[in-house]
Protein backbone atom coordinates (compact mmCIF):
# COMPACT_ATOMS: atom_id res chain seq x y z
CA UNK A 1 0.00 0.00 0.00
CA UNK A 2 1.04 3.70 -0.67
CA UNK A 3 1.01 6.19 1.82
CA UNK A 4 -1.87 9.41 1.70
CA UNK A 5 -0.14 12.17 -0.42
CA UNK A 6 1.58 14.50 1.94
CA UNK A 7 0.30 17.76 0.47
CA UNK A 8 -3.29 18.93 -0.61
CA UNK A 9 -3.01 19.36 -4.45
CA UNK A 10 -4.57 21.42 -7.10
CA UNK A 11 -1.97 20.16 -9.62
CA UNK A 12 -2.97 22.70 -12.51
CA UNK A 13 0.06 24.54 -12.15
CA UNK A 14 3.52 23.38 -12.71
CA UNK A 15 4.81 23.97 -8.94
CA UNK A 16 1.55 22.13 -7.80
CA UNK A 17 2.65 18.58 -9.17
CA UNK A 18 3.23 15.73 -6.87
CA UNK A 19 5.76 13.14 -7.78
CA UNK A 20 7.36 9.98 -5.93
CA UNK A 21 9.92 9.90 -4.38
CA UNK A 22 11.44 7.01 -1.82
CA UNK A 23 8.19 6.64 -0.48
CA UNK A 24 6.26 9.42 -0.46
CA UNK A 25 4.57 12.03 -2.44
CA UNK A 26 6.08 15.49 -2.22
CA UNK A 27 6.12 18.48 -4.42
CA UNK A 28 7.87 18.14 -7.75
CA UNK A 29 9.19 21.72 -7.93
CA UNK A 30 11.44 20.74 -4.72
CA UNK A 31 11.63 17.24 -4.74
CA UNK A 32 15.26 17.05 -3.86
CA UNK A 33 18.52 13.80 -4.29
CA UNK A 34 21.41 13.72 -2.45
CA UNK A 35 24.26 14.40 -4.81
CA UNK A 36 25.60 11.26 -4.02
CA UNK A 37 22.89 9.32 -6.00
CA UNK A 38 24.45 7.54 -8.80
CA UNK A 39 22.12 8.39 -11.39
CA UNK A 40 23.40 11.78 -10.98
CA UNK A 41 27.20 10.57 -10.80
CA UNK A 42 27.11 7.99 -13.43
CA UNK A 43 23.96 7.90 -14.89
CA UNK A 44 23.37 4.30 -13.01
CA UNK A 45 20.18 3.52 -13.80
CA UNK A 46 16.87 2.60 -15.76
CA UNK A 47 13.58 4.59 -17.00
CA UNK A 48 10.63 3.86 -18.48
CA UNK A 49 7.81 6.03 -20.06
CA UNK A 50 4.15 5.14 -20.13
CA UNK A 51 1.20 6.61 -21.99
CA UNK A 52 -2.04 7.22 -20.50
CA UNK A 53 -5.46 7.43 -22.18
CA UNK A 54 -8.45 8.37 -19.97
CA UNK A 55 -6.92 7.54 -17.10
CA UNK A 56 -5.95 3.88 -17.76
CA UNK A 57 -2.24 3.23 -18.38
CA UNK A 58 -1.93 1.82 -22.01
CA UNK A 59 0.08 -1.37 -21.94
CA UNK A 60 1.13 -1.29 -18.58
CA UNK A 61 2.35 -5.12 -17.97
CA UNK A 62 4.63 -4.65 -21.33
CA UNK A 63 6.23 -1.37 -19.63
CA UNK A 64 6.32 -3.16 -16.13
CA UNK A 65 7.92 -6.12 -17.69
CA UNK A 66 10.67 -4.17 -19.52
CA UNK A 67 11.46 -1.77 -16.10
CA UNK A 68 12.41 -5.19 -14.23
CA UNK A 69 14.17 -6.44 -17.37
CA UNK A 70 16.18 -3.28 -17.29
CA UNK A 71 16.67 -3.78 -13.76
CA UNK A 72 17.87 -7.57 -14.02
CA UNK A 73 20.07 -6.68 -16.73
CA UNK A 74 22.14 -3.76 -14.58
CA UNK A 75 21.63 -5.70 -11.06
CA UNK A 76 19.69 -3.75 -9.37
CA UNK A 77 17.54 -4.65 -6.99
CA UNK A 78 13.46 -4.32 -8.43
CA UNK A 79 12.28 -1.72 -5.38
CA UNK A 80 8.75 -3.18 -5.56
CA UNK A 81 6.50 -5.84 -6.83
CA UNK A 82 3.90 -5.51 -9.27
CA UNK A 83 0.90 -4.60 -7.25
CA UNK A 84 2.92 -2.21 -5.44
CA UNK A 85 4.28 -0.58 -8.67
CA UNK A 86 0.62 -0.58 -10.50
CA UNK A 87 -0.81 0.88 -7.36
CA UNK A 88 2.38 3.79 -7.62
CA UNK A 89 1.05 4.71 -11.33
CA UNK A 90 -2.68 4.75 -10.55
CA UNK A 91 -1.96 7.04 -7.98
CA UNK A 92 0.18 9.31 -9.17
CA UNK A 93 -1.94 9.43 -12.10
CA UNK A 94 -5.28 9.72 -10.07
CA UNK A 95 -3.96 13.10 -8.82
CA UNK A 96 -3.25 14.73 -11.70
CA UNK A 97 -5.90 16.70 -14.24
CA UNK A 98 -5.28 15.57 -16.96
CA UNK A 99 -7.36 12.70 -18.82
CA UNK A 100 -3.99 11.93 -21.18
CA UNK A 101 -0.88 11.75 -19.33
CA UNK A 102 2.91 9.72 -19.81
CA UNK A 103 4.08 8.86 -16.48
CA UNK A 104 8.19 8.56 -15.93
CA UNK A 105 9.70 6.49 -13.58
CA UNK A 106 13.08 5.89 -12.61
CA UNK A 107 14.94 4.00 -10.76
CA UNK A 108 18.65 4.24 -9.70
CA UNK A 109 21.16 2.16 -7.75
CA UNK A 110 21.05 4.85 -5.29
CA UNK A 111 23.13 6.64 -3.27
CA UNK A 112 26.95 5.60 -1.99
CA UNK A 113 30.25 6.82 -2.04
CA UNK A 114 31.63 7.88 -5.28
CA UNK A 115 33.47 4.40 -6.51
CA UNK A 116 32.33 2.67 -9.85
CA UNK A 117 31.82 -0.85 -8.88
CA UNK A 118 28.40 -1.10 -7.28
CA UNK A 119 28.09 -0.56 -3.41
CA UNK A 120 28.88 -3.73 -1.15
CA UNK A 121 26.99 -4.24 0.99
CA UNK A 122 23.69 -3.11 -1.49
CA UNK A 123 22.01 0.03 -0.49
CA UNK A 124 18.74 1.01 -1.16
CA UNK A 125 17.34 1.57 -4.87
CA UNK A 126 16.14 5.38 -5.52
CA UNK A 127 12.67 5.48 -6.55
CA UNK A 128 11.30 8.69 -8.63
CA UNK A 129 8.18 8.91 -10.58
CA UNK A 130 6.51 11.80 -11.94
CA UNK A 131 3.55 12.39 -14.34
CA UNK A 132 2.91 15.56 -17.01
CA UNK A 133 -0.09 16.46 -19.75
CA UNK A 134 0.74 13.73 -22.94
CA UNK A 135 1.00 15.80 -25.86
CA UNK A 136 0.87 13.90 -29.19
CA UNK A 137 2.07 14.67 -33.06
CA UNK A 138 0.00 17.69 -33.88
CA UNK A 139 -2.85 16.97 -36.52
CA UNK A 140 -0.44 19.56 -38.87
CA UNK A 141 2.53 17.39 -38.02
CA UNK A 142 0.56 14.22 -39.04
CA UNK A 143 -0.99 15.44 -41.77
CA UNK A 144 3.01 16.93 -43.12
CA UNK A 145 4.93 13.90 -41.19
CA UNK A 146 8.34 14.44 -39.23
CA UNK A 147 11.85 15.47 -41.18
CA UNK A 148 14.16 13.45 -40.17
CA UNK A 149 18.23 13.11 -40.46
CA UNK A 150 20.70 10.16 -40.86
CA UNK A 151 23.71 10.06 -38.38
CA UNK A 152 25.86 7.65 -37.43
CA UNK A 153 24.88 5.74 -34.18
CA UNK A 154 27.47 6.15 -31.77
CA UNK A 155 26.14 4.74 -28.26
CA UNK A 156 27.36 1.96 -26.48
CA UNK A 157 26.48 -1.62 -27.51
CA UNK A 158 23.54 -2.60 -24.61
CA UNK A 159 20.75 0.09 -25.62
CA UNK A 160 18.34 -2.89 -25.28
CA UNK A 161 18.34 -1.67 -21.92
CA UNK A 162 16.14 1.62 -21.24
CA UNK A 163 19.50 3.08 -19.71
CA UNK A 164 18.80 6.96 -17.78
CA UNK A 165 22.82 6.97 -19.22
CA UNK A 166 21.53 8.47 -22.56
CA UNK A 167 24.28 10.98 -23.66
CA UNK A 168 24.60 9.12 -27.07
CA UNK A 169 20.49 9.74 -27.79
CA UNK A 170 20.84 13.26 -26.18
CA UNK A 171 22.99 14.32 -28.60
CA UNK A 172 21.97 12.38 -31.67
CA UNK A 173 18.36 14.58 -31.06
CA UNK A 174 20.54 17.87 -30.89
CA UNK A 175 22.16 16.98 -34.60
CA UNK A 176 18.67 16.39 -35.49
CA UNK A 177 17.39 19.58 -33.61
CA UNK A 178 20.26 21.30 -35.02
CA UNK A 179 19.36 20.59 -38.52
CA UNK A 180 15.28 21.43 -38.22
CA UNK A 181 14.28 17.70 -37.74
CA UNK A 182 12.55 15.97 -35.69
CA UNK A 183 14.56 12.90 -35.49
CA UNK A 184 17.58 11.18 -36.74
CA UNK A 185 17.90 7.72 -38.59
CA UNK A 186 20.73 6.13 -37.33
CA UNK A 187 22.69 3.46 -38.43
CA UNK A 188 25.51 1.30 -37.31
CA UNK A 189 27.73 -0.97 -39.48
CA UNK A 190 25.35 0.21 -42.64
CA UNK A 191 22.48 -1.30 -41.24
CA UNK A 192 19.31 0.74 -39.64
CA UNK A 193 19.03 0.94 -35.59
CA UNK A 194 17.03 3.69 -34.36
CA UNK A 195 16.01 6.85 -33.89
CA UNK A 196 17.32 9.03 -30.80
CA UNK A 197 13.90 8.48 -28.60
CA UNK A 198 12.09 5.95 -31.09
CA UNK A 199 12.49 3.05 -32.81
CA UNK A 200 11.75 3.02 -36.93
CA UNK A 201 9.88 0.85 -39.34
CA UNK A 202 10.75 0.67 -42.97
CA UNK A 203 7.72 0.15 -45.39
CA UNK A 204 8.92 -1.48 -48.79
CA UNK A 205 6.52 -3.66 -51.37
CA UNK A 206 3.42 -3.06 -48.95
CA UNK A 207 5.03 -5.17 -45.97
CA UNK A 208 6.60 -3.70 -42.70
CA UNK A 209 10.70 -4.40 -41.86
CA UNK A 210 11.75 -4.14 -38.53
CA UNK A 211 15.09 -4.26 -37.77
CA UNK A 212 15.80 -7.19 -34.86
CA UNK A 213 15.40 -6.81 -31.38
CA UNK A 214 18.77 -6.99 -29.74
CA UNK A 215 20.94 -5.44 -28.11
CA UNK A 216 21.69 -2.34 -30.75
CA UNK A 217 17.63 -1.07 -29.94
CA UNK A 218 16.00 -0.39 -27.28
CA UNK A 219 12.60 -2.98 -27.59
CA UNK A 220 9.87 -0.60 -28.03
CA UNK A 221 6.76 -1.21 -26.86
CA UNK A 222 4.88 -0.39 -29.77
CA UNK A 223 7.11 -2.81 -31.37
CA UNK A 224 5.28 -6.15 -30.20
CA UNK A 225 1.97 -3.74 -30.65
CA UNK A 226 3.17 -2.92 -34.54
CA UNK A 227 3.82 -6.37 -34.88
CA UNK A 228 0.07 -7.45 -33.77
CA UNK A 229 -1.46 -4.25 -35.73
CA UNK A 230 0.25 -6.04 -38.80
CA UNK A 231 -1.49 -9.61 -37.90
CA UNK A 232 -4.60 -8.29 -37.45
CA UNK A 233 -5.00 -5.71 -40.45
CA UNK A 234 -2.80 -8.16 -42.90
CA UNK A 235 0.42 -6.42 -43.43
CA UNK A 236 3.22 -8.69 -44.09
CA UNK A 237 5.70 -8.08 -41.21
CA UNK A 238 9.63 -8.87 -41.83
CA UNK A 239 12.17 -9.16 -38.89
CA UNK A 240 15.59 -8.57 -40.64
CA UNK A 241 18.78 -6.73 -40.47
CA UNK A 242 17.85 -3.21 -42.63
CA UNK A 243 20.41 -1.56 -45.40
CA UNK A 244 20.74 2.26 -45.12
CA UNK A 245 20.34 1.78 -49.37
CA UNK A 246 16.99 0.13 -47.42
CA UNK A 247 15.88 2.76 -45.99
CA UNK A 248 16.84 5.67 -48.49
CA UNK A 249 14.87 3.67 -51.28
CA UNK A 250 11.68 2.96 -48.88
CA UNK A 251 8.13 3.48 -49.52
CA UNK A 252 7.67 4.47 -46.29
CA UNK A 253 9.22 5.55 -43.01
CA UNK A 254 7.88 4.95 -39.80
CA UNK A 255 8.77 6.04 -36.00
CA UNK A 256 7.04 5.03 -33.03
CA UNK A 257 7.40 5.78 -29.49
CA UNK A 258 5.09 6.34 -26.24
CA UNK A 259 4.93 10.02 -26.70
CA UNK A 260 4.85 10.08 -30.55
CA UNK A 261 2.71 6.94 -31.34
CA UNK A 262 3.27 6.13 -34.78
CA UNK A 263 4.30 9.02 -36.88
CA UNK A 264 5.54 8.70 -40.89
CA UNK A 265 8.89 10.38 -41.62
CA UNK A 266 8.43 12.41 -45.03
CA UNK A 267 11.81 13.62 -45.67
CA UNK A 268 15.19 12.16 -44.65
CA UNK A 269 17.86 14.11 -45.13
CA UNK A 270 16.05 17.18 -47.26
CA UNK A 271 15.13 14.41 -49.86
CA UNK A 272 11.45 13.07 -49.58
CA UNK A 273 10.54 9.68 -48.60
CA UNK A 274 8.64 7.46 -51.21
CA UNK A 275 7.72 7.33 -54.66
CA UNK A 276 5.41 8.99 -57.07
CA UNK A 277 2.29 10.52 -55.86
CA UNK A 278 3.09 9.53 -52.42
CA UNK A 279 6.80 11.09 -52.27
CA UNK A 280 6.80 13.15 -49.23
CA UNK A 281 3.61 12.46 -47.84
CA UNK A 282 2.44 10.38 -45.25
CA UNK A 283 1.65 6.67 -46.99
CA UNK A 284 -1.28 3.88 -46.66
CA UNK A 285 1.00 1.40 -44.39
CA UNK A 286 1.48 4.10 -41.84
CA UNK A 287 -1.99 5.75 -42.22
CA UNK A 288 -3.65 2.10 -41.77
CA UNK A 289 -1.07 1.26 -38.26
CA UNK A 290 -1.80 4.76 -36.71
CA UNK A 291 -5.86 4.31 -37.57
CA UNK A 292 -5.06 0.67 -35.69
CA UNK A 293 -2.96 2.02 -32.81
CA UNK A 294 -6.27 4.76 -32.14
CA UNK A 295 -8.44 1.68 -31.92
CA UNK A 296 -6.02 -0.25 -29.52
CA UNK A 297 -6.03 3.07 -27.29
CA UNK A 298 -9.48 2.68 -26.64
CA UNK A 299 -9.92 -0.70 -26.12
CA UNK A 300 -7.32 -0.93 -23.89
N1 LIG B 1 11.70 6.78 -25.67
N2 LIG B 1 14.13 3.61 -28.79
C1 LIG B 1 14.59 4.55 -27.93
C2 LIG B 1 16.05 4.85 -27.91
C3 LIG B 1 13.69 5.22 -27.08
O1 LIG B 1 14.14 6.14 -26.22
C4 LIG B 1 12.30 4.93 -27.16
C5 LIG B 1 11.28 5.61 -26.31
C6 LIG B 1 11.88 3.94 -28.08
C7 LIG B 1 10.43 3.54 -28.22
O2 LIG B 1 9.99 2.82 -27.08
P1 LIG B 1 8.45 2.84 -26.63
O3 LIG B 1 7.65 2.38 -27.78
O4 LIG B 1 8.42 1.92 -25.48
O5 LIG B 1 8.13 4.28 -26.24
C8 LIG B 1 12.83 3.29 -28.87
C9 LIG B 1 10.85 7.42 -24.68
C10 LIG B 1 9.53 7.83 -25.19
C11 LIG B 1 11.63 8.53 -24.00
O6 LIG B 1 12.82 8.31 -23.74
O7 LIG B 1 11.07 9.59 -23.70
Amino acid sequence: MLPAPTTVLNPTAAHDQLCWLNGAFVPLATATVPVLDRGFIFGDGVYEVVPVYARAPFRWPEHRARLRRSLAKLRITDPMDNDQWASLVEALVTQHPWSDQFVYLQVTRGVAKRDHAFPDPAVQPTVFAMTSPLTLPSEDLRRRGAHAVSLPDERWLHCDIKSIALLGNVLARQAAVDAGAVECVMYRDGMLTEGSSSNLWVVRDGAVLAPPRDHRILEGIRYGLISELCAADGIPFMVRPILRSEVESADELLMSSATKEILPITQLDGRPVGHGEQSGKPGPIGQRLHAGYQRAKTQA
